[in-house]
């Protein structure tokens, strides 16, 4: 087997976005694309020679040709093992916690995450680092220049490593070990959450649908939620992976997990609902009768963390991202912990939990998890989830109904408008930012700007300063609309609009309802409805 060196050139627009480099599928199959990227990373990271890897993505459409030639370069650069998941299979926090637990150097995730599959679909590629979290935006920054610089790349020349069969095996001098993508997170799982407790409330039967929208979690919520656990065969649906979803949107939210919703706000609805991404990091809640915002999510699951095994000791701190309602910060302030608010973009996390400041973060954007990865992880949501249900034996409204009671209640949504020209969107931010210094003090509708700025984060740990996050705008009251351009679509523009009122009194009414006043302060402050030519938001969550 020889390793060939083949000369390439600089391709544009390789840089990394919120979540490693994402692009059209068709973009990443053309010449020489992802082979520019692979070596950049490896460049950005000082090679990777002598080093353990860790690769696995979701499945999605050339999940398996992606890993073959990653496989190949690793090969070349000279790396000792890679360790990979089973047909080429493993969700992000399972990668996460793989890296971790092997004490590998990193690992390869090739995911979009959310965002559909197939030939004509999206795909991506991202590095996490030897603490099983993704690149800092240091490393990302030096991969993009590397994507700038490069010249030649190295691969090795060889067959296809057989992925289906578990054991060793080796390319050139490389040990490629192909592993069981479930069986190890499990373990994690187990040793995280009271198992027994859980499972005796199936056996009293609680019931639960799991949907796994036919990405990667489906073999691990079989084997974690209908295997251990003993929720009735057939609660996890959807749950082979497929290439492309099943055509599907593999996001977790009202709008592209509507069958789970539609069950659930139904008469036959089971107990317990949920639903998590194409990678597995992110999660979705629903009781029945009742669609629980990841951000209140977070919150209640900071509340009520000590009934779970793992957290009974208290929670050292909580973060959450900007654009994250304070649901959670009012939790962290009754139980005297820190509450650390960063950038959207779960890498944000990394030195909190590295530094052991936080014990538990979670993001608007259906994402929530703990120290026990560097990812947020949808299936521990889940049984984090199940756990407090099973410890307290009450039903998911009555647990957030309490909660509001004991908090007051964050109203919360985001209104997206996704694929709008670039300039209009460029526009609509650049005209906020003209006004910020004049916002404070005016009334807006009934509401009165408090503060108004543009949100940039000193690192507290690697004091590292990340601008440009978004715009936020604050009224009396405790009411907010934060204004951001999404950092994950592959064409045109996404405005993400963050809407949030808070009533520490009236609990029970509709979100869009109780937010009237806030949405129309947003089109009044920004001209959205004239910057994006869109009447109404394409997805509101
Ligand atoms: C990915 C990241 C998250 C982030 C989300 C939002 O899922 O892992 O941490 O919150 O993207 O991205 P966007 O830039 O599209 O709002
Ligand atoms: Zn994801």
């Amino acid at each position: 087997m020889n390793i060939v060196t083949v000369n390439t050139q600089p391709i544009d627009g390789q840089k990394p976005g919120t979540s490693g480099l994402r692009k059209r599928t068709p973009v990443f199959q053309g010449r020489h694309y992802l082979e520019n990227f692979i070596q950049a990373i490896w460049t950005a990271v000082g090679g990777v020679e002598g080093r353990t890897l860790v690769v696995g993505g979701d499945g999605r459409y050339f999940n398996t040709q992606a890993i073959q030639v990653v496989l190949r370069m690793a090969a070349a650069g000279g790396a000792t093992r890679v360790i990979v998941g089973q047909d080429g299979i493993l969700s992000t926090p399972a990668a996460s916690h793989l890296i971790r637990k092997r004490k590998a150097f990193g690992g390869i995730i090739l995911s979009a995450s959310h965002n559909p599959g197939g030939p004509d679909g999206d795909f991506g590629v991202k590095f996490n680092a030897s603490n099983g979290g993704p690149a800092p935006e240091s490393l990302t920054a030096k991969m993009f220049e590397a994507t700038k610089a490069i010249t030649e790349y190295r691969i090795l020349e060889a067959h296809d490593v057989d992925l289906s069969t578990l054991g060793e095996q080796s390319l050139g001098t490389m040990a490629v070990e192909v592993v069981d993508p479930v069986a190890d997170y499990a373990e994690l799982m187990e040793s995280l959450f009271d198992f027994e407790a859980i499972a005796s409330l199936f056996a009293d039967g609680f019931t639960l649908r799991f949907d796994a929208m036919h990405a990667v979690t489906g073999p691990y919520a079989r084997a974690i939620l209908e295997d251990r656990l003993g929720a009735a065969r057939g609660s996890v649906v959807n749950g082979t992976p497929l290439p492309d979803f099943g055509q599907g949107h593999p996001d977790p939210n009202p709008i592209w997990a509507r069958d789970l919703m539609d069950l659930m706000m139904g008469p036959d609805a089971p107990d317990f609902g949920a639903a998590s991404d194409g990678d597995g990091d992110r999660n979705m809640i629903v009781g029945r009768g009742i669609y629980v915002t990841p951000s209140d999510s977070l919150a209640a699951l900071a509340a009520n963390a000590t009934v779970v095994p793992a957290y009974a000791g208290g929670l050292k701190g909580i973060a959450r991202s900007m654009p994250t309602s304070a649901a959670a910060d009012r939790v962290a302030e009754k139980l005297g912990i820190a509450c650390y608010e960063t950038p959207t973009g779960w890498k944000f996390f990394g030195n909190l939990l590295d530094a052991g400041r936080v014990t538990i973060c979670g993001e608007e954007s259906a994402g929530t998890g703990s120290d026990h990865v560097r990812e947020k992880d949808g299936l521990w949501a889940v049984l984090f989830w199940l756990n407090i249900l099973a410890a307290k034996r009450i039903s998911v409204a009555e647990l957030m109904e309490e909660h509001w009671r004991t908090y007051g209640r964050n109203y919360y949504s985001r209104h997206d408008y996704e694929g709008i020209p670039t300039e209009g969107a460029n526009a609509l931010m650049d005209g906020l930012r003209a006004k910020l210094a004049d916002l404070p003090g005016t009334k807006v509708g009934g509401l009165v700007v408090s503060q108004a700025d543009e949100f940039a984060y000193d690192d507290p740990v690697d004091g590292s300063r990340s601008e440009g996050q978004g715009i936020r705008i604050h009224f009396d009251g405790g009411a907010r609309v934060v204004f951001r351009l999404s950092g994950t679509g592959t064409e045109g523009a996404t405005l993400r609009v963050y809407l949030e009122f808070f009533d520490p009194v009236t609990m029970t009414m509709d979100a869009q309802v109780a937010l009237a006043p806030v949405i129309a302060a947003a089109e009044a402050i920004a001209g959205i409805k004239a910057h994006t030519g869109r009447d109404a938001p394409d997805v509101i969550t």
